[in-house]
Order: C-alpha cells, then sequence, then structure tokens
C-alpha cells in the first residue's frame, strides 16, 4: 500500500516537472482544447445523425429530412476535418517545443555540472539521455498528450448522447469498462518498470559504442574485433530481451480491452435487438445507439497503448529530471568576488583532497605562490601533480583546508572570472572537430586573423599549419585526430597563448614534442611566462631546470622543494630521479657513437 502511494507520488512530481514547460503554451492548449470539443461534438452529432436516416429516410421515406441530412453531414465533416488538423498541429507545435526546451534545458544542466560529473557518468550514457529518453518523452507528447484530451471529451459526448438515448442499453455498455481498465492500469505500472530497464540497456548499448568506435583503434591493434563482437551481441540481446519482455504488458493492455468492448457490443446488440423484436425501440434508435457505442470504444481501446507511452514517457521524465536537478558541488558563490587587479599571491592552505571519501590523493599541502613565479612540480607518476593544478581553476575543490588568491578563498571568487586569469594546457590535448584557427581562437571569437598568426608562430606551430592545403582553415576531424601528438600539443599551447591570462598551467605540455622543438617551444613559453605565474608540470627534468622553485610529489606529499641547484645539492628524490634521466641520455649518446 505505501508502496503504491510512494508511486503515485512519484508520477505526481514527474508530471509537475515538466509543468513549468507546458505553461508557456497555455493559449495553444486552450485552442487546441476548443478543438477537442468540436471534434467530440461532431462525433457525437454521427451517431446521433444515424437515428433520422434509419427512422426518416429508410423507413418514412422523407425525402426532405434526406437533403437536410446530407447537407448536415457535408458540414459536420467538415468541421471535424478542421477540427482535427488544427487540434494535430497545435499539439505537435507544444509536444516540440517541450522536447527541444527539455533537450536544451538538459544541455544546459550537463554542462554546468563539474568535472567530477563527467568522470563519474560516460559520454554514451549521457548521449543516450540526449537522444534517446527526450525522443521518449517526445513520443509520450505527441500521441499521448494529443489523444488523451480528444478522446477524453470524445468519450464525455458520446456518453451522454448514449445515456439520453437509452440509459438502460447505456449502463450495460458501459458498466465494463472499469472491469476492462482495471488490468491495464496495473499492466501500466510494469510497462514503467520495464521501460526504464529498456532505457538504461539502451544507454550501456551507447556507452559500449562510444568507446569501441573512438578506441577502434587499440581494437585493431590488439585484435579483439570478434572479441567486440561478441560482446555488442550480448548488449544487443540483453536490450532485444527487454524490448520483448515489454511487449506483454504493453500490448496485453490492448487485448483485454478488445475482448471487453467485444463483450459489451455483444451485450448490447442482444438486450438492443430483443426491444426492438419487441417493438420497444425503432432500428433508427438502435443503430444509432451502436455506433455510439463503437464510436466509444474506439478512443477506449486506444487507451491501453496510451497509458504503455505515458508510462514510458514518465520514466524517461524521472531520467531526464535527474541530471538536470542535480547540484554542482562546484558552485558559484552568492556575492562573488571578481578579480579585477593583478594577482598578486595563490596560497593553498593546509589542502587534503580526495576524489572519494577513502583516500586523500593529496596530504596536508602547504605552498605560497607568488605572482610572477615560476613553479615547477616534479615527482613520480600519480604523485598528486595533476590533481594539485586542478584545484586552481576550480576543477575540483579542496576536501580539507584552503585555496587562497590573494587572501580570498577560491570558493568565494566568480568562477567566471577566475578562469579567465587561467590559461591552460593540459595533460591530455583536448581539441574540437573543427578548423585550426577555431581551436586557436577558442573562447576568443573577437581574436583577429593576425593575433592567430602570432599565436600558432609563438608555439612553433605556424610552420606545419603553413604546410596543410588549407592552412589555418584546416579541419582537424574529432578530436584532433587529424594531427600528430605534437602537432596537437602545439596548437593547444598555442590556444593558451592566445588566451593571454595571468596564471598559466602548463601539464606535461611539451611531452609529446622532439627535443629540438620542445626546445623551441620552450623558449616560446619562457617569453610567454615572464610577468605570469605559471605552474609547469613535466616529467622531463630538462624542461624545469630553469623554474624558480620545484615542488616534488610523491604519494601526495611535497617531499622537496627549491631550485635546481637547492635540490641537486640535497640529494634527495629530485637528485636521484634527475642523475636517472641524464644517465640514460648519456647512455643513449654513448650507444649511438659506439
Ligand atoms: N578522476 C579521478 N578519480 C579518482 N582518482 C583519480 C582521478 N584522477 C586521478 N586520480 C588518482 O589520484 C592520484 C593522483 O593523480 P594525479 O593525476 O594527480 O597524478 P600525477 O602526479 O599528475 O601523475 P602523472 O605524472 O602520471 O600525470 C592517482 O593515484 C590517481 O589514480
Ligand atoms: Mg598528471
Amino acid at each position: 500500500m505505501k508502496k503504491t502511494k510512494f508511486k503515485s507520488k512519484e508520477k505526481k512530481k514527474n508530471l509537475h516537472r515538466i509543468m513549468p514547460l507546458l505553461k508557456i503554451h497555455k493559449m495553444r492548449f486552450f485552442f487546441a482544447i476548443l478543438c477537442m470539443l468540436l471534434i467530440a461534438g461532431t462525433s457525437a452529432a454521427l451517431a446521433w445523425i444515424v437515428k433520422p436516416v434509419l427512422d426518416d429516410v429508410f423507413i418514412k421515406k422523407d425525402i426532405d429530412k434526406l437533403y437536410l441530412i446530407s447537407t448536415s453531414l457535408i458540414t459536420i465533416f467538415f468541421i471535424k476535418g478542421a477540427a482535427a488538423f488544427m487540434h494535430v498541429y497545435l499539439m505537435t507545435y507544444i509536444g516540440q517545443h517541450i522536447v527541444k526546451a527539455l533537450r536544451d534545458k538538459l544541455y544546459n544542466a550537463i554542462m554546468d555540472l563539474p568535472i567530477s560529473f563527467f568522470h563519474k557518468e560516460t559520454t554514451g550514457a549521457l548521449m543516450s539521455r540526449i537522444t534517446y529518453d527526450v525522443n521518449i518523452v517526445k513520443d509520450m507528447l505527441s500521441t499521448a498528450v494529443t489523444n488523451i484530451g480528444r478522446d477524453f471529451f470524445t468519450i464525455v459526448c458520446l456518453t451522454i448522447l448514449i445515456l439520453y438515448q437509452d440509459w438502460k442499453m447505456a449502463l450495460i455498455a458501459i458498466i465494463v469498462l472499469p472491469i476492462a481498465f482495471f488490468p491495464v492500469f496495473i499492466l501500466g505500472r510494469w510497462v514503467r518498470k520495464i521501460s526504464s530497464m529498456v532505457q538504461n540497456a539502451m544507454g550501456k548499448l551507447n556507452i559500449f559504442l562510444h568507446e569501441t568506435f573512438a578506441g577502434n583503434k587499440i581494437i585493431k591493434a590488439f585484435g579483439t574485433e570478434e572479441f567486440e563482437k561478441k560482446r555488442f551481441i550480448k548488449k544487443s540481446d540483453e536490450l532485444l530481451k527487454m524490448e520483448m519482455k515489454a511487449v506483454v504488458p504493453d500490448k496485453g493492455g490492448s487485448a483485454i480491452i478488445e475482448f471487453f468492448t467485444g463483450f459489451g457490443i455483444a451485450a448490447v446488440i442482444f438486450y438492443g435487438g430483443l426491444r426492438v423484436i419487441q417493438n420497444e425501440m425503432t432500428p433508427g434508435t438502435f443503430f444509432s445507439f451502436i455506433t455510439a457505442v463503437g464510436l466509444l470504444y474506439d478512443p477506449i481501446r486506444r487507451t491501453a497503448p496510451l497509458n504503455s507511452v505515458i508510462q514510458r514517457g514518465l520514466a524517461a521524465i524521472e531520467r531526464i529530471f535527474d541530471i538536470i536537478e542535480k547540484k554542482s558541488d562546484i558552485k558559484e558563490a552568492e556575492n562573488p568576488v571578481f578579480i579585477k587587479n593583478k594577482i598578486n599571491d595563490i596560497i593553498f592552505k593546509d589542502i587534503s583532497f580526495g576524489y572519494s571519501d577513502k583516500e586523500f590523493v593529496l596530504r596536508n599541502i602547504e605552498v605560497k605562490v607568488k605572482a610572477g613565479e615560476k613553479l615547477a612540480l616534479a615527482g613520480t607518476s600519480g604523485g598528486g601533480k595533476t590533481s594539485f593544478v586542478n584545484l586552481i581553476p576550480r576543477f575540483y575543490d579542496a576536501t580539507e583546508g584552503s585555496l587562497l588568491i590573494d587572501g580570498i578563498n577560491v570558493k568565494d571568487v566568480s568562477l567566471k572570472s577566475l578562469r579567465k586569469n587561467i590559461a591552460i594546457v593540459t595533460q591530455e590535448p583536448i581539441l574540437f572537430n573543427d578548423t585550426i584557427k577555431n581551436n586557436i581562437s577558442y573562447g576568443k571569437t573577437n581574436a583577429s586573423d593576425q593575433d592567430i598568426e602570432d599565436a600558432a608562430k609563438a608555439a612553433f606551430a605556424f610552420d606545419f599549419i603553413k604546410e596543410f592545403p588549407q592552412g589555418f582553415d584546416t579541419n582537424i576531424g574529432e578530436l584532433g585526430g587529424r594531427l600528430s601528438g605534437g602537432e596537437k600539443q602545439r596548437i593547444c599551447i598555442a590556444r593558451a597563448l592566445l588566451k593571454n591570462a595571468p596564471i598559466l598551467i602548463l601539464d606535461e605540455a611539451t611531452s609529446s614534442l622532439d627535443a629540438n622543438a620542445e626546445m623551441l617551444v620552450q623558449e616560446a613559453l619562457e617569453n610567454l611566462m615572464k610577468g605570469r605565474t605559471a605552474f609547469i608540470i613535466a616529467h622531463r627534468l630538462s624542461t624545469i631546470r630553469y623554474a624558480d622553485r620545484i615542488l616534488v610529489f610523491e604519494k601526495g606529499k611535497i617531499i622537496e622543494q627549491g631550485n635546481h641547484d637547492q635540490l641537486i645539492r640535497k640529494q634527495g628524490t629530485y637528485y636521484k630521479l634527475y642523475k636517472m634521466q641524464t644517465k640514460g641520455s648519456e647512455k643513449k649518446i654513448k650507444l649511438i657513437i659506439t
């Protein structure tokens, strides 16, 4: 009992969630309802007109009535046709606009969610929400909502008509309905549960598709095509099973209603037929009544599949709004502070941070960075360097301690103005399926061609860009797939250079470059870093030799800090790492010589 109560509450909540979107179309709804009334009225009129056709034209042979009935029929069909068209047009308009609003709302909500969300959710699942789930809501709105109103009024009008014609016979016709509807509603609930599962399976399939298309190179390299095909078939099978599971409750409802309405018609014909035989009823009234019952059962028969579509739509709305209503934990402060002047210092005050509650990947970090300082981060892989710099643009918030920018907690600073002050080259080069020009000027639409060229030159990307037949207008493919690793990196550097922000974060920004290109880019970066605060992460220690200060990370802790010479003198971890790297290159040189 409790469970049903909860479920109906949920259902109301889901409908409530799309109400604001429906309210915008109030006037259109009003006209659509007028059309529904006209459709219902004309349906009843058609049933009613059967009586004079039989009694006056066929039996009494009244020619005047024949003229009148013919012209009336033309008028009725004209009104019915026009109203039906307007009704479908208006409801489709409303449905499509709500779906668009929902789709946009969902995308906006996803865009505002923090990076942690994108690490938890998969791209395929999110895409499935925007394409598949939103379309299910569209089905619900365009078929279900469109039909429901019209059918409701038609049922009301025809019920009134049959009650007026013969209330006893009408009761026989109506009595079967609640009996027929009960199982339909039970089945509806079942549909909703299964459709949630189908939507989940669809999401899983999308995740799989996205992964195997994007990672196709590895599949080919490892020769796992057959393995992936089998995995796909398994997932596809699961989806098929779910879809088939939905058929019984989905279509079973229609079968049940069909049976009961057939039973109702038989009962009415039997009872009505008896009364005609006993001369208690004219054949006209009888046929008019049967027509009305036929027309009345028609929308009722449609109710069962409608119920399924609605249940499926409600499940989809739930999934969509679960994301729309998600609260980002990286929130804009109520009265945010805007960064207007030059930033003087950035302080990491006793910061600890973990991606989950269980384990910290940064522990008690205490760092003060002065404006203009070039701070390098070195250390073992997985030591926490990327996690450390991620805190600056608030990709994540510290779990304990605070990050202060000019003494203001970064959580109180306006996110937009904070991120405007930071240019970043991430560890993975991330580019968009667009031209080189648009990739470099990303987020800076007002950049002139000259600015873009200058940035490309400074990043030592100009030469290779010029060699492309279409130069800066070359499309680089999805995620920059048509570029080499080093080329991608240089485009990313050019993009960061063009942003011209006072804080620069370079996470392995030159790792894919050859020694020569790296040296040149290094020079460009050094020029760029003048007067800016820079965080430079590099495994190749030769890149960070000249930094003002080097922090050495190990297992989330800063174990050493100082400039290159100090750390070498200290003969600690940095010294060991440095020795290993230089030894390696000495060995390589020896090998080449010998
Ligand atoms: N999104 C994430 N969710 C959970 N754990 C993460 C996530 N990103 C990183 N980690 C974990 O946090 C730790 C620190 O990772 P981080 O990326 O900061 O290391 P790093 O010093 O940048 O390493 P590398 O030099 O290899 O880039 C690692 O143990 C890693 O497994
Ligand atoms: Mg890293």
